[in-house]
């Protein structure tokens, strides 16, 4: 591949020895789970998160079950999703016993858009049809759960109103979304709990998995620390049934060492974004590819440069033979899902999220990529339409 869609060598080549150093610490401590390194990624994230707690975890799924757990939601409870996220931010909600409710998202944003969440929850309403025989007084919605994809923040005052209320939860899956900001608020910090992914590809990547829950509730911290720890609230008392999600050690010291280049690695996002902006349009291309737009209250962390284009699949094979590796998140919303089948959903039903799921393209970003790169990408997209516009 000339462009890879990420490169983790080249991000991971100048700081290489402090990571092996700091692995070697870990092994020679003998402390593998808990203890100062998870401490202290948990403080480090706080502070440059402008978080009040931390709480990390096995990986980004078990971040929102616990989320969700220490919020309260269990069996028979649902949960206003998104249908275009990653998988696991509806299977987090079906491992509580909960059930996922999905509605449509924002053109823009690629995130729940506020006005049909609240079509569901005050009236059991979704894309106009009536889903639910609920009313705003009998409502089995306990919780808002919206997903800040490709980095940029869902519009979340109006979900928090509606929260407010209607007595609802909010937990934020920032999975994708660490350093992003929405109305000078931090993605994670803005619902009653938020959650991280360290998924290596993320913008801040363990070397192995990991996550993490935000809050800024004292008790809801309290609570996570429990449930990460098979809800244990002193030894070998158990109040609570959860799981073990628990970090190892040595994914939290290295997650520190690289936390402190996630500011400039986000600037360096930031900048390739807006090369990309600026040479599809010197190209004349912008009639042709849809460029991601950042709403004027957000700070966008850029996991991803995704735009939005016709003839999607041609044009990704056209460049996989160019050299350019691109990817699709994500071709299947979440209602079409085979195991999802049983909730009743059909096509048609979420016009927004289908229509992304056809048309998303995320093009090579990462911390490090060169304009040269990036002009190949873009080049690459040029020759396409010129054969078949
Ligand atoms: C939006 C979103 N939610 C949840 C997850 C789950 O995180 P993990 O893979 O760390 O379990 C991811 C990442 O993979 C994600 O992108």
């Amino acid at each position: 591949m000339k462009v890879p869609q990420l490169d983790l060598n080249l991000i991971h080549a100048p700081i290489l020895e402090e990571l092996q150093k700091t692995a070697a610490d870990v092994i020679q401590s003998g402390r593998f789970i808990g203890g100062p390194a998870v401490e202290g990624l948990e403080k480090d994230l706080c502070q440059q998160l402008g978080i009040a707690h931390a709480v990390a975890v096995s990986n980004g799924t078990d971040a929102i079950v616990a989320a969700l757990q220490a919020l309260g939601v269990s069996n028979g409870d649902e949960v206003l999703t998104s249908p275009f996220t990653f998988f696991a931010t509806a299977a987090a909600i079906v491992r509580l016993g909960a059930k996922p409710v999905f509605v449509d998202i924002d053109p823009i944003t690629y995130g729940l858009k506020p006005e049909r969440v609240y079509d569901y929850v005050d009236d059991g309403v979704i894309n106009g049809k009536k889903k639910s025989q609920h009313n705003s007084e009998h409502t089995k919605v306990r919780a808002i759960l919206p997903v800040h994809l490709y980095g940029q923040c869902v519009e979340m005052d109006p979900i928090l109103e509606l929260a407010d209320q209607f007595s609802l939860m909010v937990v934020e899956d920032a999975c994708q979304a660490i350093g992003s900001a929405y109305k000078g608020r931090p993605a994670g910090g803005i619902g009653d709990a938020g959650t991280l992914s360290f998924y290596p590809s993320k913008n801040l990547g363990a070397l192995g998995e990991g996550g993490m829950v935000l809050t800024n509730d004292e008790g809801v911290a309290e609570q996570v620390r429990m449930i990460r720890n098979h809800g244990q609230s002193e030894q070998y008392v158990h109040p609570i049934v959860s799981g073990n999600y628990r970090m190892p050690a040595l994914t939290a010291a290295l997650l520190r060492v690289k936390a402190k280049h996630l500011p400039a690695w986000n600037r360096m996002r930031a900048e390739a974004a807006a090369t990309y902006t600026g040479m599809l349009e010197a190209k004349g291309l912008l009639d042709d590819v849809i460029a991601p737009r950042v709403e004027k209250d957000r700070v966008h962390n850029w996991h991803q440069y995704t735009v939005r284009v016709d003839k999607r699949d041609d044009l990704r094979t056209f460049l996989t033979a160019e050299g350019v590796s691109t990817q699709i998140y994500y071709p299947v919303p979440i209602h079409m899902q085979p195991s999802m089948k049983h909730l009743g959903y059909e096509k048609g039903d979420l016009p927004e999220s289908e229509r992304a799921a056809r048309e998303a393209l995320s093009l090579p970003l990462f911390p490090g990529i060169t304009a040269e790169q990036q002009d190949i990408v873009v080049t690459s997209i040029k020759k396409f339409y010129d054969k078949h516009r």
